[in-house]
């Protein structure tokens, strides 16, 4: 297990660092799933049935892995999802991510149970901001995130459509997870057998979910499991036409996280949402659902050309970009790959996981003999065959 940053090397080597340095149930909040978590595995997994077949001797001696993605230049094709409570993780939270973020000039995600105020966002980095929004029932709330987000200047608004209820987080149950922690002796226990994180977490700004605490006191106030949030405060009769109108609404970039199925996608393109990201929220909503990457081609087949496709969830690798690029995606993002970053070592985690994955997708690009990301085609993907 790596004890420092510095031999940090991939993916698993930062988680490893994480869980040495949270208490147990905030890494198990980060990298659990739902249920049998088959869907969470699965999302990784899909990227071994397909293979890449390399060209040579391409004069890669100078590559480009830039992408545009709604109308932004971003110098990764990966960019960092919104996530839930970022400052519970590492003291420095959103900010972290943000910094890290503009660094590498690549998007970065805030979430409606995000930690910091947009305001303070906006004051930190110059790169483009998403701003990820939760429909609730509390229309007033809803009003004013949106109202927030457009004066904190906020380019993109993303609608997360996969949590029409909380999923079935297993682990959360198990350890008792809630937000903020619950102060029980089993998790004062925790909290000590990790005093680093405890001292941040108690003596340092204390913790609210900015964007929600002056309209409900759940989540900051009130302990809450994330699974519970979901299903008693969002709006589970939200349907197309509320999102037609939250984008009219909002009047600017908009996209739609969550989506899996062709015929929403082509509902996506009607509604002239600029992306979608093909998403099952890290498999921690519906265990047994299918997997962003084996969903990326059926999708691209319907509205490929017609609208941004951003393949969600499942990246650990250099190579699991470049396979989706290959399909036809537009870019990719990611949680747990910049997350578990975080929660090691703040900013410098965060920019060590954004690092290691720009150095692996050069490296890949050069062996793939490609110069551009586009120069990537579906040829160069090769389905394994298995026998029935
Ligand atoms: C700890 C954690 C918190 C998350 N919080 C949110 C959230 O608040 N809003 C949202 O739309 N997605 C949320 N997600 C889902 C991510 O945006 C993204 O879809 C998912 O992490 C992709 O899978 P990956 O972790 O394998 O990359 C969260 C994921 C994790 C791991």
């Amino acid at each position: 297990m790596p004890r420092t940053l510095k031999n940090c090397h991939n993916f698993t080597d930062l988680k490893d660092l994480a869980k040495r340095r949270l208490p147990g149930p905030l890494y198990h909040y980060i990298d659990g799933a739902a249920e049998d978590e088959t869907t969470y595995r699965r999302n990784t997994e899909s990227f071994m049935d397909v293979d890449l077949v390399p060209n040579v001797l391409a004069g890669v001696e100078n590559i480009d892995m830039s992408v545009e993605v709604m109308g932004y230049k971003i110098d990764l094709p990966i960019f960092c999802s919104p996530t839930a409570l970022q400052r519970l993780f590492h003291h420095q939270g959103e900010r972290g991510v943000a910094l890290a973020a503009e660094k590498f000039n690549t998007l970065f995600g805030v979430s409606s149970l995000g930690t910091v105020k947009l305001k303070d966002i906006d004051d930190l980095i110059k790169t483009p901001k998403m701003f990820q929004f939760y429909f609730h029932k509390d229309r007033a709330l809803n009003d004013s995130m949106i109202t927030m987000a457009q004066e904190a200047n906020f380019e993109i608004l993303t609608l997360t459509v996969d949590t029409i209820t909380g999923g079935n987080r297993e682990r959360d149950l198990k350890t008792g997870f809630t937000t903020p922690p619950k102060l029980t002796p089993k998790s004062i226990f925790e909290f000590a057998s990790k005093p680093a994180w405890a001292l941040n977490y108690f003596f340092r700004e204390k913790f609210e979910l900015s964007q929600l605490s002056s309209h409900v006191n759940e989540g900051t106030n009130i302990a809450i499991s994330v699974g519970d949030y979901f299903s008693t405060m969002l709006d589970q009769s939200m349907t197309w036409d509320d999102v037609i109108k939250l984008k009219e609404n909002w009047g600017r970039k908009f996209c739609l996280k969550g989506i899996m199925s062709a015929s929403d996608a082509r509902k996506a393109v009607e509604m002239k949402a600029d992306a979608i990201m093909i998403s099952n929220h890290g498999g921690r909503q519906l265990d047994g659902g299918r997997s962003p990457f084996d969903q990326l081609d059926e999708i691209l087949q319907e509205v490929g050309g017609e609208i941004e496709v951003i393949l969600d969830g499942g990246i650990q690798r250099g190579t699991h970009v470049l396979k989706a690029m290959a399909m036809g995606a537009t870019a990719c993002s990611g949680g747990r790959m910049y997350l578990f970053g975080l929660a090691a070592a703040g900013q410098k985690g965060v920019e060590k996981a954004l690092g290691n994955m720009k150095i692996e997708i050069e490296r890949d690009m050069k062996l793939m003999g490609v110069k551009n990301l586009k120069d990537l085609k579906p040829h160069m993907l090769r389905k394994r065959q298995f026998l029935a």
